[in-house]
């Protein structure tokens, strides 16, 4: 169970966070959309304190932290149970995709280094990407990279696997590979927060759709409510836009 309440973020004078409440149950898939600018992928970011809340309190799992007051030892701790994957993969360029992918597994969950690689092993061959183990990203397409992207955050085994607009920087004949990649993950009933632009996917795989607009989470619903029969104006009007 993932609960976040009041969560706020200003970024010099602009409110990019207004009092954002959100509960994802477990195995829950949740797809963000809105407009550029309206603050998802700070809501993402806020989560695991790739930027840190003003306010706010986050639950994941058994771990509850006061954002604002959050300990070195509690923004561990949400790190641990969330994985990210960003939209420019973020892969080190001098480690290899098994490096990359052991990384985290040894310096923020402490495996032995034995037990991380094969651990990596594991996600690679799951990526379709056993045969890349050596390979170091600038040898890799894109879409090979973003695999290694969310394989990095599958080896985790993360409570909440965060997404931000996994497939926005990839030329289009990757994108089909990411999202089953994407849809393979959420087979196995991992809880998922989505932002994407990918219209077509979030109605397939989301159970439930949240609509951000200027830092709030102005409508909300499952797919056929949110595509078929929007409520808002400014959703509407975003729907409008988007399907051009
Ligand atoms: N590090 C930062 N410093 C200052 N302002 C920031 C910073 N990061 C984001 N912002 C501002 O916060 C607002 C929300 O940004 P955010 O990146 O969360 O939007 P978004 O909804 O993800 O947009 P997009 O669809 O373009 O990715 C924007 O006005 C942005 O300019
Ligand atoms: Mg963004």
């Amino acid at each position: 169970m993932i609960s976040i309440t009041g969560l706020t973020k200003t970024f010099g004078e602009t409110p990019v966070l207004d009092q954002i409440d959100l509960d994802i149950a477990e195995g829950e898939r949740v797809v963000i959309i809105g407009p550029s600018g309206t603050g998802k992928s700070t809501l993402l970011r806020c989560l695991n304190f790739l930027d840190r809340p003003d306010a706010g309190k986050i639950t994941i799992g058994d771990l509850t932290v006061d954002a604002a007051r959050a300990r070195k030892a509690e923004i561990l701790g949400l790190r641990r149970r969330t994985g990210f994957v960003f939209q420019n993969y973020a892969l080190f360029a001098n480690k290899t995709a098994q490096e990359n992918i052991m990384e985290a597994l040894v310096t923020v969950q402490r495996l032995p280094k034995a037990e991380a690689a094969a651990r990596a092993q594991a996600v690679l061959a799951e990526t379709g990407l056993a045969d890349k183990a050596n390979s170091y990203p600038a040898a890799l397409s894109g879409g090979q990279q973003q695999r290694v992207g969310i394989g990095r955050a599958m080896a985790l085994n993360a409570e909440l696997m965060l997404f931000d607009e996994p497939t926005s920087a990839l030329d289009p004949e990757w994108v089909g590979e990411v999202l089953d990649l994407m849809r393979r993950v959420a087979e196995q009933k991992q809880t998922m927060l989505i932002v994407t632009h990918e219209m077509q996917f979030a109605r397939e795989i989301a159970d439930r759709i949240l609509f951000m607009h200027s830092g709030k989470i102005v409508e909300q619903g499952t797919p056929a409510e949110i595509f078929d029969a929007p409520q808002d104006p400014r959703l509407q009007r975003f729907l409008a836009r988007v399907s051009g």
